[in-house]
């Protein structure tokens, strides 16, 4: 596969042979497998993460890569080397791969051009989180038995989540009905028009999946940061909705949380919370991510994949 971008990049097909893929590695006796033994990645995060960069990093060590973590605070990234003449210098050194966490919308775009090392999205600006969207459907589909068809809701902070993002592509290839809800101020400009606006309490009440999302303080002005309280009653996954979702409903969310203000304490342990599940699906979608892009591994064309799931 080389890079890993974005879920708009995928076909259907190669979505659902990476979900297969990571089923595959989430299987117990996966454990001895290690496909990129002799093989480097390094991880360079810009912006915090904790999921994401452990959950990249259980997955090279459970493929058996060598491992090297890069500290941005401490690099010479400081002493203005642009992050392509970094890359280069890892290229270099022999590394494989490179995941890559970074804030500015379209770099890794422009990274692709520059290196040969296979580049892997792990969060770009407000413009895709790939291998969260794929852990999002991985879970979906566990949890259901199919993607396509079910009613997902994603409510909250639009504008600037890359998830959300992620998932506008995703849903078009899946056959997922895909509505948002929240503040029209954090809503894309661009909404496509098979992905309706809707009001809170009817994303809840009809969604098969209600995705909350985090309000990102640190994508914001201080004046737009609403009040904690204030935001909960009227855009949050209170007790009181949690009362209003169908008792088949899932809900999750991307984390980190804030308890409280998108979503309340019940609602993170209600039975019908996959937020758990969603980190431990992380683990495994990135293995399958890891290896298709490092070994190169060919994603299946439409008619190959048919003939694979005949
Ligand atoms: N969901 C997610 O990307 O979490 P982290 O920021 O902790 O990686």
């Amino acid at each position: 596969m080389g890079h890993f971008i974005g879920i708009e990049q995928l076909s259907p097909e190669q979505i659902h042979f990476l979900l297969d893929r990571a089923e595959y590695w989430a299987s117990q006796d996966r454990q001895s497998e290690q496909p990129l033994s002799g093989r480097f990645v390094a991880n360079l995060f810009f912006e915090p993460s904790t999921r994401t960069r452990f959950s990249f990093e259980m997955a090279e060590k459970r493929l058996g890569a060598e491992v090297l973590n890069f500290a941005a605070d401490a690099s010479s990234t400081q002493k203005g080397e642009t992050l392509a003449d970094t890359l280069r210098t890892l290229e270099a050194m022999g590394v494989d791969a490179a995941v890559i966490r970074h804030k500015e919308n379209g770099i890794l775009d422009g990274l692709t051009k520059q290196v040969k090392m296979n580049v892997i999205n792990a969060g770009e600006g407000t413009r895709e989180h790939p291998t969260q969207a794929l852990l999002d459907l991985l879970t979906i589909r566990q949890a259901f038995g199919r993607l396509e068809g079910l009613s997902m809701a994603i409510i909250g902070d639009i504008k600037h989540s890359r998830v959300a993002h992620s998932h506008r592509h995703a849903a078009a290839k899946t056959g997922i009905r895909l509505m948002f809800a929240g503040p029209l101020d954090w809503l894309d400009d661009d909404l496509p028009s098979n992905c309706p606006m809707v009001e809170v309490d009817e994303a809840v009440r009809t969604a098969d999946v209600v995705i909350m999302l985090r309000v990102q303080k640190e994508r914001m002005g201080s004046e737009e940061v609403p009040d904690q309280a204030a935001y909960h009653m009227r855009y949050g996954l209170t007790e009181e909705r949690l009362g209003m979702m169908k008792p088949t409903a899932r809900i999750m969310h991307p984390a980190p949380i804030n308890r409280g203000m998108e979503i309340a304490d019940a609602a993170v342990d209600d039975p019908r919370s996959l937020i758990f599940k969603q980190v431990t699906n992380g683990v495994a979608v990135r293995m399958a991510v890891l290896e298709t892009s490092i070994l190169g591994l060919p994603l299946p064309q439409e008619e190959e994949w048919l003939t694979v799931r005949v």
